[in-house]
């Protein structure tokens, strides 16, 4: 399975910085590489015709869960379809935390990703607290099959689950590799008791985000059971973003 890397530039570009950012990038083209951009919805179209033809694709930070109607401010997983996305990021902590996006409304938005014919990246992990408690496993069979429970995904869909500890995006410091991989076999375990083996396996990719660099990216994928990674900080400097997908 091709690996898969993830920039997410959240709210931190404008017009002209996410436009020179995809000029950059949009040549990326690497053997077993999958390369996804996820700019603001305010420069998709923008960033989505700067990557056309290419071999980046192009994803969305969020989607609402309706097909169309009165939902002022809100953009459907249709329209994200239109606009040229492949995937879209579900249930980020950061929206989790101020949006405060439920469980419920992670699922709805996972099913009309899914209907729209997008890929869903599904973010699950424990906060600083909840890992004091020790609940980090829990946390994430808990999220994971909240997201996807009764959703059923054929064999021409895929689904990316990414674990981010909240407590480490942004902070410059990854957990420890064996720590990511500990996790990816809960959510990998989670997913072969939701759906079969078969699917988990081949239909589902678990990958890591939170503080991952060009540096520290080797160290996780030589765990083995790292699918790929999800960029933030690290995703919005030309050269560091370019030297991490080489190292992977
Ligand atoms: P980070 O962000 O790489 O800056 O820690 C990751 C994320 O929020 O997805």
């Amino acid at each position: 399975m091709k690996s898969i890397i993830i920039a997410n530039w959240k709210m931190q570009l404008d017009l002209k910085g996410a436009k020179e950012l995809a000029m950059a990038f949009k040549g990326i083209s690497e053997k077993d590489k999958e390369v996804v951009i996820c700019p603001s919805f305010a420069s998709l179209g923008e960033v989505g015709n700067i990557l056309k033809k290419g071999s980046v694709k192009l994803g969305a930070q969020n989607c609402f869960w309706e097909v169309k109607g009165a939902y002022t401010g809100e953009v459907s997983s249709w329209e994200l379809k239109d606009a040229g996305c492949e995937y879209v990021i579900i249930g980020h902590s950061e929206r989790r935390q101020y949006l405060k996006e439920t469980d419920e409304m992670v699922h709805e938005k996972v099913r009309a990703a899914l209907s729209a014919g997008l890929t869903p990246i599904i973010c699950v992990g424990e906060t600083f607290e909840q890992r004091q408690q020790g609940a980090r496993d829990y946390i994430l069979i808990h999220q994971t099959t909240k997201a996807l429970e009764g959703i059923k995904v054929d064999k021409n869909q895929k689904v990316i689950v990414a674990y981010e500890p909240v407590w480490v995006i942004g902070s410059g410091q990854a957990v420890a590799p064996e720590d990511a991989a500990s996790a990816s076999q809960v959510i990998g375990q989670t997913l072969i008791d939701l759906y079969s083996g078969d699917l988990a396996n081949n239909n589902f990719s678990v990958i890591y985000g939170g503080s991952v660099d060009s540096r520290n990216i080797k160290s996780f994928v030589q765990t083995g059971v790292i699918q790929g990674f999800l960029v933030g900080g690290a995703s919005l400097k030309k050269d560091e973003f370019i030297d991490l997908i080489k190292n992977i």
